[in-house]
């Protein structure tokens, strides 16, 4: 890729050109999943068609290496990307979902440190893990209050003891957008003994994700918002504290030795990222993850960066000149993330009846946006604000997709 390229970033983009029904679309919901770069999808169909065996050092003939070698590859990359220390650090998993469940299920906790806060911008696959955990009596559970639609630092900084063993924050919103300093959630987290869990799902896409140096001791995040096939994500875990974690997700792949001890067995676990992908892995989902990392790589975190801030920027300032709706949020800080959520700012507006007016009104496009909670009920309940309507962008929006949408939500508007 030449260093001038070109945003919006669309020629890797098949999806953008296609028709459905006859009808274009304007693509505003890559929050919920970005639309996917051909050549992941190549990378990930060749493994499939071209060397469909087994990696995972389990089968030792030639095919079986030369999975694993395009494997080994994907975990150096997908390291490099997330700017972890170490390629050991790195666990494949099925998105951030999954990860959240791993981290959540394996975290070392004891009688004495307990106590999980979370902050109140955390999505449920986050939320959930620990719910279930505190629900079975295993931690107690506390959501950090809002202030406008940041953690309070102050209030949080005041629920931290030294029965606090997790702290999870979120750099990014996917109901409020815009991003928060994660330092100032993990340095007193950090000072208080507490392990810091990031959820990177929305932040991945559009930012380094810097891990060694975030302030965070495990971030996770999906490959499929990111361009990459679905079923595919990392777990980033720093080394001193994977060496703490319990076996979680078992079975075959992850066990080092299995002898009978007295009447029953004993089992030792791999250590590192191989006492955690257990069974078969999405091997084709993780080369192809690695080739969309080097494609944003190579695109520039710091040009991509300015892409959607432009967007954002330009998004913000044609929906603040909607008097129907209320923008939620300042634009310095939305400028820094890669959506913008409002809200019906007059009575009969409903985000429900827009959506369908959005697929339904016009005869050669529809427009996708996502309206709803946003699977954010942490963040619904602690605003208090039941729904909201999101618009979300990648490397590919382009303000033609706003006009088209602003012009669209106007037509709306005419008709109540
Ligand atoms: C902030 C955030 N975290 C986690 C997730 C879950 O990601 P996935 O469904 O890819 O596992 C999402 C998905 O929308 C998200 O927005």
């Amino acid at each position: 890729m030449t260093k001038k390229t070109v945003f919006p970033f669309t020629k890797e983009f098949p999806a953008l050109g296609r028709r459905l029904g006859g009808r274009r679309m304007i693509y505003l919901d890559s929050a919920c999943t970005a639309l996917k770069l051909k050549s992941a999808a190549v990378a990930h169909n060749e493994l499939l068609l071209h060397l469909g065996g087994c990696g995972g050092r389990r089968s030792s003939h030639a095919l079986a290496r030369a999975v694993e070698e395009r494997f080994d590859w994907a975990r150096t990359g997908a390291a490099a990307f997330t700017g972890a220390e170490s390629a050991d650090e790195i666990i494949f998993t099925s998105g951030a979902t999954e990860a959240a469940n791993i981290f959540a299920g394996a975290f070392p906790f004891t009688p004495a440190r307990n106590e999980v806060i979370l902050s109140p911008l955390e999505h449920n696959s986050v939320f959930l893990p620990f719910y279930n955990l505190s629900k079975a009596g295993k931690i107690k559970l506390k959501v950090m209050p809002l202030k406008g639609f940041k953690p309070d630092i102050k209030a949080f900084e005041r629920m931290l003891s030294k029965r606090t063993a997790l702290v999870c924050a979120a750099r990014a919103s996917n109901f409020f957008g815009g991003v928060i300093d994660l330092k100032r959630i993990a340095a007193p987290a950090g000072a208080a003994g507490a392990a810091v869990f990031s959820d990177d799902a929305q932040y991945a896409p559009t930012h380094p994700v810097g891990a060694a140096s975030s302030g965070a001791d495990a971030l996770a995040f999906s490959g499929h918002k990111l361009g990459a096939p679905f079923g595919t994500g990392v777990l980033w875990v720093k080394k001193a504290l994977l060496a703490r974690l319990n076996p979680f997700k078992v079975g075959g792949g992850v066990v080092k030795n299995v002898e009978v001890s007295g009447s029953g067995f004993k089992v030792e676990y791999l250590r590192d990222y191989q006492g955690f992908e257990a069974g078969i892995q999405n091997y084709a989902g993780a080369v192809a993850l690695a080739g969309a990392f080097k494609t944003l790589s190579a695109l520039g975190p710091q040009n991509i960066r300015a892409h959607l801030a432009a967007i954002v920027a330009y998004a913000y300032e044609r929906l603040s000149a909607v008097k129907e709706i209320k923008v939620l949020g300042e634009p310095e800080d939305l400028k820094n993330g890669a959506l913008i959520p409002f809200v019906p700012a007059r009575r009969g507006f409903s985000p429900a009846d827009l959506n369908i007016f959005l697929n339904a009104h016009y005869k050669d496009r529809f427009i996708a946006v996502r309206t709803g909670r946003h699977c954010a009920d942490l963040a619904s309940l602690s605003s208090g604000l039941a729904e909201t309507v999101r618009l979300s962008f990648f490397v590919y929006t382009s303000k033609r997709d706003i006009d088209a949408f602003i012009s669209a939500l106007r037509k709306y508007l005419s008709f109540l």
